[in-house]
């Protein structure tokens, strides 16, 4: 790189000599035209240079909205644009929608208007020196967001099936002047590659939804004469997520427990349902077969490298663990107890105690919550209850919302997990 910087220098200098000594026009035309390819190297240089620096970045990133602005700077430096923006297609409501516009309003359009919805319904890339003479560009965004649009470069973002997942665009060119053929190369190259990320992102999820959807049919496997299970199960997750979010994990861990929570009674499927069902009170002998329902879980979920299943073992084993160290399967106390299991627990009692069991009618909140407290530092982790507490204002809607209080309120449908 060094060598050829240099080299490029000197053939400047020379140039600049042979200039100054006013030489015939044929050479000087032919200078120029030297100039002008050692100017263009060093621009493709320049810009190679910086896609080099932001690929290797990239490599090291695997949240995909970490990887979009990453690329939308990128996009900004190597055009030396004004903005970048990427917009994904919102099928449902026909619109393309910022995913990704820095420093700018999110943005939403008709997928059939404009020059993004343009270039979304031809699946072709358009470079518009001034939009304002063109009359598929719709001024409304620019009145919105005060800035004035004038280049533009917009290329579809297509998967390896040529489907338009979405648009790459940049706006304005720093130093004025339109978007070149090279720009328009570059600008392809990077909407391919955002294409491959966004499309990497929404296979991740399509089998993340599907094993958790799998995981969760059978989680509600396990059938009560009296209650609703699945109900039960979203209602936990959703308190689960909410105090784990309050305590600051962040919002990947919270996605995991917010999946992962639900299982912790998978190993009731091993527990008989004369026992699971019985109205009143267990026996001693019908308590050792209940007890064992974590490790029932923990021997179903275990075993697995995924971070979720390892979350969702981890859970079912120590759900009933206390933090005075009374609880089952171990005895575990305090920072021995993981604290996603410390967090259910708290969500899972909860619940229990708001909702009505074939073994005990439901408490009112004033109770369940007299109750919570009075165990902080017993049965419960007093970060955990404390959290919990601050996070009322968003539990007990939830809780008025989806936990029937009486024979009268109907249950509302739980959304999805
Ligand atoms: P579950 O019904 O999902 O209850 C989960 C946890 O909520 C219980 O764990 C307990 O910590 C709390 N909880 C539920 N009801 C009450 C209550 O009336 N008072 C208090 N202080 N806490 C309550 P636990 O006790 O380890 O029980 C685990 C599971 O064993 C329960 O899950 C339930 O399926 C079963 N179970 C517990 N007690 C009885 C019972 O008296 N009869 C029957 N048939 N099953 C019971
Ligand atoms: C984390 O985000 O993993 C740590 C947060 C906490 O321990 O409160
Ligand atoms: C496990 O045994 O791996 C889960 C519970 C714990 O770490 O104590
Ligand atoms: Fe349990």
């Amino acid at each position: 790189m060094k060598k050829k910087t240099r080299s490029l220098t000197k053939a400047k200098s020379k140039e600049k000599s042979i200039l100054g000594s006013k030489s015939r026009g044929h050479e000087n035309s032919q200078i120029k035209f030297l100039t002008r390819k050692v100017e263009s190297l060093k621009e493709w240089q320049r810009r190679l240079s910086i896609l080099l620096k932001f690929t290797k970045e990239a490599s090291t990133t695997t949240n995909l909205d970490s990887l979009l602005v990453l690329m939308v700077e990128e996009a900004k430096t190597v055009l030396m644009a004004e903005r970048a923006t990427v917009f994904l297609v919102d099928k449902q409501k026909k619109e393309l929608w910022s995913k990704v516009a820095l420093g700018a309003q999110p943005i939403r359009v008709p997928s059939d208007r404009g020059i993004v919805g343009a270039v979304y319904t031809t699946g072709k890339l358009l470079n518009i020196a001034d939009v304002y003479q063109d009359p598929r560009f719709n001024p409304e965004v620019d009145k919105k967001t005060g800035f004035r649009t004038k280049a533009v470069l917009a290329a579809p973002m297509r998967n390896k099936k040529n489907q338009v997942l979405g648009i790459f665009q940049v706006l304005n060119r720093t130093h004025g002047g339109e978007f070149d053929q090279q720009d328009e190369e570059i600008l392809t190259l990077l909407a391919d590659q955002a294409a491959g990320h966004v499309e990497n992102s929404y296979l991740y999820q399509e089998i993340r939804k599907t094993a958790q959807e799998t995981v969760i049919r059978l989680a509600g496997a396990v059938e009560y004469k009296d209650y609703d299970t699945r109900h039960h199960l979203w209602r936990m997750s959703q308190y689960s997520a909410i105090i784990a979010k309050e305590m600051g994990f962040s919002p990947e861990w919270v996605e995991t427990l917010r999946l992962a929570a639900p299982m912790h009674d998978i190993g009731k499927i091993g527990v008989p349902d004369a026992i699971l069902n019985k109205p009143g009170k267990l026996t001693a002998e019908e308590w050792v077969e209940m007890k064992k329902h974590p490790e029932y879980g923990f021997e179903i979920l275990s075993g697995s490298n995924n971070e979720l299943m390892e979350m969702s073992a981890t859970v079912a084993l120590c759900h009933h663990e206390r933090w005075d160290g009374t609880g089952y399967p171990r005895g575990l106390a305090a920072e021995d107890i993981p604290i996603e299991a410390r967090i259910a627990s708290l969500a899972d009692v909860f619940d229990a105690l708001t909702s009505k069991r074939i073994y005990k009618p439901s408490f009112s909140v004033e109770e369940t919550l007299k109750l919570i407290q009075d165990e902080s530092g017993k049965q419960f982790d007093p970060k955990v209850v404390d959290s919990f507490f601050r996070c009322l204002p968003q539990i007990i809607p939830l809780m008025e919302t989806y936990a029937p209080r009486s024979d009268q309120q109907k249950a509302v449908p739980t959304p999805a997990f």
